[in-house]
């Protein structure tokens, strides 16, 4: 069996990622994370593979509710190692979420300049994007690592980021852009460089990924900027990410991938 867990996998890019994985890895067993724990996409899922999405209510920012999901796991699945763990909750607007837990006020955009930056709001999405996936890695500390598949590496850790967190990419520095995805997004790519020194010798190995700009719920208020031929449906942005981790070879942990493959400079 492969163990595959995604968090944010109540809709958008987590939602497409079990979809496609389900297809594409008839053995796979997913476990879908969210706050909400399910929603109409899930169920829509679960009905199509009866028994292989296992829907999960995890707050990714509390310490007590990842462990309470890995827990839940041993009990559900006998202690099964996780093949692949894929960081994807992420908040951007106060728009996105229904969930009960949602914090952020549903009129909240991301602070464009220093005289708008919104201190409560700023710690809610800083510890959604970029404390949320080592918080969830970490939990999982004893239930990965070690475990070989029909891949070229072991158990992948893959954070869901954002090309305008490239420090070196100047194209973005240049433009006076939401401070929090920059922040956050560059705070995520150093943990997941971290990551990868760490677990390497576990034969765990971490990478970034950028997804492009897909059409969910996170990108609405900002599309019309976008042309329409790089507004990327959930299908084309994630069967390429995966495609990309479906490539990965040793020397690869640690790095920055687009959804095209191409290496993103930290
Ligand atoms: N879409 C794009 O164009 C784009 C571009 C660049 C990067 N990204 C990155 O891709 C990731 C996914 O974005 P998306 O477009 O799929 O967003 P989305 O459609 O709004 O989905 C966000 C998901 O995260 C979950 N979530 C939010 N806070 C959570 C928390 N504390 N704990 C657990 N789950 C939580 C949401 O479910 P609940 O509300 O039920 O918790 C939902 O399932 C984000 O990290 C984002 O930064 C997206």
């Amino acid at each position: 069996m492969k163990l595959v867990v995604v968090s944010g996998a109540s809709r958008g890019l987590g939602l497409g990622f079990a979809s496609q994985l389900l297809r594409r890895a008839p053995q796979s067993t997913i476990v879908a994370a969210s706050r909400s724990g399910t929603s109409d996409g899930l169920e829509r899922l679960m009905s199509e593979y009866p028994g292989r999405i296992l829907p999960v209510a995890c707050d990714v920012t509390e310490q007590a509710s990842t462990r309470a999901l890995t827990e839940q796991l041993k009990a559900d699945l006998g202690g099964a190692k996780v093949d692949l763990l894929l960081n994807v909750a992420g908040k951007l607007h106060g728009g996105q979420s229904s969930a009960a837990a949602e914090t952020l006020p549903s009129e909240y955009m991301p602070e464009r300049s220093l005289g708008s930056i919104d201190a409560t709001a700023m710690q809610s999405v800083f510890a959604t994007n970029a404390l949320g996936p080592p918080v969830l890695r970490a939990a999982f500390r004893t239930l990965s690592g070690a475990v070989r598949h029909a891949r070229r590496v072991g158990a992948i850790v893959a954070n869901l980021s954002a090309r305008v967190g490239s420090i070196g990419d100047n194209r973005h520095l240049n433009s006076a852009g939401p401070y929090q995805e920059k922040r956050d997004q560059a705070a995520l790519n150093m943990a997941t460089v971290n990551m990868a020194i760490e677990l390497r010798r576990r034969d765990v190995y971490a990478v970034s990924l950028h997804p492009g700009t897909a059409d969910t719920g996170l990108s609405v208020p900002f599309q019309k900027n976008v042309r329409p031929e790089k507004l990327f449906t959930v299908e084309y942005s994630t069967a390429s990410m995966l495609d990309v981790l479906d490539g990965l070879s040793p020397s690869d942990s640690g790095a920055f991938f687009d959804y095209a493959g191409a290496r993103v400079e930290y």
